[in-house]
């Protein structure tokens, strides 16, 4: 057995909670390999909405297990907060979820110095959501950081004020920075306890056996290709590796054991927060896109910025995740152009060039596009995709002979039901 792979290809919010929802009937398991609850994964179905940010999209089907990874950023009050919105729902969560005990954990001193380096930044600030994230690779990679099996150590709380000292002295150099560590003291300790009910696993072993007893797993990933600590548009990236190479690290699964790699992209493109956007659109059709795909932050809130597809770019991330198959979401958004546009390649220095090149951030570059005929229809009650607007068809059959890589879904609402297959 393998273990399959599913992961964002642009900036984030691509749908991959949706599509990890769908998928997971063909799975035994569901692992989170990265990222923290600056994530925000959306699920619908029967009438109701609900947001996860380090939970795995895989806890509303009864009988498959969910594992938090090793890769994974844990801040236990916003966990604490997550398990409550789902506790309406007599999921099982103490059976159904395992956590990593090598998943480091996000304190609250984290998020302080993520804000405070983002204030720091001023003009050039990075968008962060806030979550303390940066901060907390930052002490996984300098050999800080405090794990989830460390809250089992009777010193863990001398573990926690060492850590905690470092972090106010570095808090000193960011003049004119205010804070109460004490209020949010208690909220944390008080999500400690709540993790400690849980099931702390190795996960490296745990997947290793699964595998060995033909379990179907599949890796859920956040955030998005373009945001990846190496292969994203740096320095205006998150602090993990989302790429499928991520799997490996952060949930202890070999390379050799990769599968499937599902690329999901959105029939658009958006992105939240600074950083580099070449498809960006600031008229009327972003405000379109914006309005009509509710383009607006499930974890912040933010409106996201719009713009069309970028061929260049999806090309570039679907050459280092190796992606196999490929799933195009949100094509109900463009449901109202009569022209859709798609960005073939770009001008660089008043050169024509079709990679995506290093120096994205600070070097102008212009996208050329070719123009598409839009399908100008309502795509949500679509059944099938026989039945499908041949210009949707036409689209979907453009995409896969120049990206190389088979669409197998179409997603044309946000509701579970929504999806279409298009298997060949
Ligand atoms: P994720 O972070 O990749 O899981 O994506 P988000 O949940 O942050 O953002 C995707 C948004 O689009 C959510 O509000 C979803 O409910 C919604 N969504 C997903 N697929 C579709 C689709 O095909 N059409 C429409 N209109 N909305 C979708
Ligand atoms: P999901 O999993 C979209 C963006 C932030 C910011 C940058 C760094 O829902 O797709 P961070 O808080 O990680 O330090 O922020 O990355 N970002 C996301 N954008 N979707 C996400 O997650 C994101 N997680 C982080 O807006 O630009
Ligand atoms: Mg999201």
């Amino acid at each position: 057995m393998k273990v399959d792979v599913l992961l964002g290809l642009q900036w984030g919010d691509e749908g991959k909670g949706k599509i990890v929802d769908v998928l997971t009937p063909k799975y035994d398991i569901i692992a989170r390999f990265q990222g923290g609850p600056n994530a925000g994964h959306t699920l619908e179905f029967e009438g109701i909405k609900h947001v996860l940010h380090t939970i795995p999209s895989g806890i509303f089907r009864e009988d498959v297990l969910n594992v938090i990874g090793n890769g994974v950023v844990i801040d236990p009050v916003v966990f604490q907060k997550e398990l409550e919105k789902l506790e309406p729902f007599n999921l099982n969560i103490k059976d159904r979820l395992l956590i990593s005990k090598k998943a480091h954990l996000i304190l609250p001193t984290h998020r302080l110095l993520d804000q405070a380096s983002e204030e720091a930044k001023g003009k050039n600030k990075i968008g962060s959501t806030l979550k303390g994230i940066g901060p907390t690779y930052m002490d996984k990679t300098g050999r800080n950081g405090l794990r989830v099996g460390d809250i089992y150590s009777p010193n863990f709380e001398q573990k926690y004020h060492a850590l905690v000292e470092k972090h106010v002295g570095i808090l000193k150099h960011y003049e004119g920075f205010e804070y109460d560590l004490k209020d949010l003291e208690g909220p944390w300790f008080e999500g400690i306890s709540v993790l400690k009910n849980l099931t702390a696993i190795d996960s490296e072993q745990y997947l290793d056996k699964a595998l060995k007893a033909g379990k179907r797993i599949l890796a859920e990933g956040a955030q998005g290709t373009m945001l990846d600590i190496d292969f994203g548009t740096y320095p205006f990236v998150t602090s993990s590796n989302t790429v499928a190479a991520g799997t490996c690290t952060g949930l202890g699964v070999p390379p050799t054991k990769i599968g499937n790699v599902i690329g999901i992209f959105k029939a658009y493109c958006t992105r939240v927060g600074s950083g580099p956007f070449p498809t960006e659109l600031e008229d009327e059709d972003g405000e379109n896109i914006r309005k009509e795909g509710r383009e607006f932050g499930a974890t912040t809130g933010r409106p996201r910025r719009c713009g069309w597809i970028d061929i260049p770019q999806l090309k570039y991330a679907i050459m280092v995740n190796g992606v196999t198959e490929l799933s195009m979401m949100k094509s109900d958004v463009l449901g109202n152009f009569t022209k859709i546009k798609a960005c073939t390649h770009y001008i660089m220095n008043g050169e024509k060039i079709d990679y995506f090149p290093f120096d994205v951030a600070d070097v102008e570059i212009t996208p050329v596009y070719e123009e598409i005929e839009g399908w100008n229809c309502d795509l949500t009650k679509l059944n099938s995709f026989e039945e499908a607007p041949q210009a949707l068809k036409n689209y979907v059959t453009y995409l896969e002979r120049i990206l190389e890589v088979p669409i197998t879904v179409v997603s044309v609402g946000p509701d579970r039901t929504q999806t279409l297959n298009n298997k060949k």
